[in-house]
């Protein structure tokens, strides 16, 4: 059977050529547009990457017209349903579900390596009192790379499995001492006999003075967070974590510019603006104007936690976590959270709103993330270095991917230059 092409006329000459169309396992095919490139010397203009695919991957596909997302082929709410964080953590990295054994010696690995350097922890005294738990987080997992550089070479598979073992294991150790910094207490070290997300509730929570028990239900909520923030394809922080390491960078710094790109409040750093959105808002009685303002164009208000550049449906993570707000709230007696009602009512008059279902803008993860980490009690500074922990995952899996691929070169992007045509200096006395 022939493969199937796009044929491409150009006016102004009558050349054409002919465009390769190829076919992922699901979704839309893309089209090559290489011999356009070769053949006709034009590039094409997608500012926003809005219709262009920018590799192919094995690890994570989303239908955003039907509010799907697979890890690996699994659907998000099975495994949210029914997985851990660790073990969707093998499944992203390896491709496959761990059996028990391999299961148990990942999350060894993953348990020891939890520890910082101890000098690294110096780093933490450099930085303000009141820093921004992500500023810390940017530069600290940066510095990593001054650590541990037995294990940045790119090109060594052994290397790229450790570090991405140390990413992972590392982040929650970081994380926690961020939140400690800032809030003037000491840093407390690992206990490698918790669980990944109960190790974080004790590193964040305990204090040398008091005897602290993990809660089992905020343990097993953050697991479930975890799950669904591990990956989302080729979103703007993947994307950058990806640009990063195609220049050959090692992948600590990679995952720093990654954390970087995460905290905008466009991406990652929707789900601190959603509660401090939810707060201004303040009563269901001022809804409306809220509503009105995010449709001025002349006003740069957005709702938080609404649209998403993919799904153009409901997104299926919002709908897991919209449940988890009920358990969360009622398992600590707050299943009357004013908040909580808020967002509920909001979601309820802006999904009957004509502007907001003609654009097809849905609640999307981060609308509920908010309230259930303040639920679990974890302040709204530390709401994306949360996200960021998990997405660790996703960017280390997607970096591996992409060093592990032979045709792999540097991310380039091209541009359509509308400055000043060429001209001669001019010296400083006659300007
Ligand atoms: N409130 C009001 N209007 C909105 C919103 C919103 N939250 N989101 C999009 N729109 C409008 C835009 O003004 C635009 O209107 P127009 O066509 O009249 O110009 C239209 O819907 C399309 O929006 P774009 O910005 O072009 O869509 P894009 O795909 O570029 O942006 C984004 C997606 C950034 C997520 C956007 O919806 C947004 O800013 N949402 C609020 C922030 C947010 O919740 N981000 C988290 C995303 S999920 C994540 O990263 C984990």
């Amino acid at each position: 059977m022939s493969k199937k092409t796009l044929t491409l006329t150009d006016n102004s000459t009558d050349k054409q050529v002919e465009l390769p169309v190829l076919n992922g396992t699901h979704g839309a095919s893309v089209v090559d547009i290489g011999p356009m490139v070769r053949d006709l010397g034009y590039f094409t203009l997608d500012p926003g990457f809005k219709a262009t695919a920018s590799c192919h991957s094995s690890i994570t596909y989303i239908d955003g017209d039907k509010g799907t997302l697979l890890y690996r082929g699994y659907p998000i709410e099975q495994l949210a349903k029914k997985s851990t964080f660790i073990e969707v953590a093998y499944l992203l990295l390896d491709g496959e579900l761990p059996n028990k054994t391999e299961l148990d010696s990942f999350q060894d690995i993953i348990l020891s390596h939890t520890m910082i350097n101890e000098s690294l922890k110096k780093l933490f005294d450099g930085f303000h009192h009141d820093a921004h738990p992500m500023s810390i987080m940017v530069g600290v997992v940066g510095a990593l790379s001054a650590f541990y550089h037995d294990s940045t070479d790119v090109n060594n598979s052994r290397h790229r499995e450790i570090a991405a073992h140390r990413l992972i294991a590392k982040m929650p150790t970081i994380a926690a001492a961020s939140y400690k910094h800032s809030v003037g207490q000491p840093f407390q070290y690992p206990k490698n006999s918790l669980s990944y997300c109960g190790n974080l509730l004790h590193m964040m929570f305990s204090t040398p003075c008091e005897k602290y028990e993990v809660d089992p239900v905020a343990e097993k909520a953050l697991d479930l967070l975890f799950i669904l923030h591990a990956d989302h394809e080729q979103n703007a922080s993947t994307s950058t974590v990806r640009l990063a390491g195609s220049s050959g960078a090692n992948p600590f710094a990679c995952i720093s510019s990654g954390i970087t790109a995460l905290w905008g409040p466009a991406h990652g750093g929707a789900n601190e603006s959603a509660l401090n959105m939810l707060n201004e808002i303040g009563d269901v009685s001022n809804i409306a104007k809220y509503i009105a303002k995010s449709k001025d164009k002349k006003d740069p208000f957005r709702l938080m936690g609404f649209g998403h550049r993919v799904y153009k449906n409901h997104d299926p993570r919002a709908r897991v976590l919209r449940n988890m707000c009920h358990e969360v709230l009622k398992s600590n007696g707050n299943s009357n959270d004013p908040l909580f009602e808020l967002a509920l009512r909001l979601e309820e008059i802006a999904l009957k709103d004509d502007y907001f279902i003609e654009k097809k803008l849905y609640p999307n993860v981060d609308f509920y993330s908010g309230i259930i980490y303040k639920a679990l009690g974890i302040p709204s500074n530390m709401f994306t270095v949360m996200f960021a922990i998990a997405r660790t995952v996703g960017w280390v899996a997607h970096w591996q991917e992409m060093i592990a691929d032979p045709a792999m070169v540097i991310g380039r992007p091209r541009q359509l230059y509308r400055g000043a045509a060429q001209r001669d200096y001019v010296g400083l006395g006659q300007r």
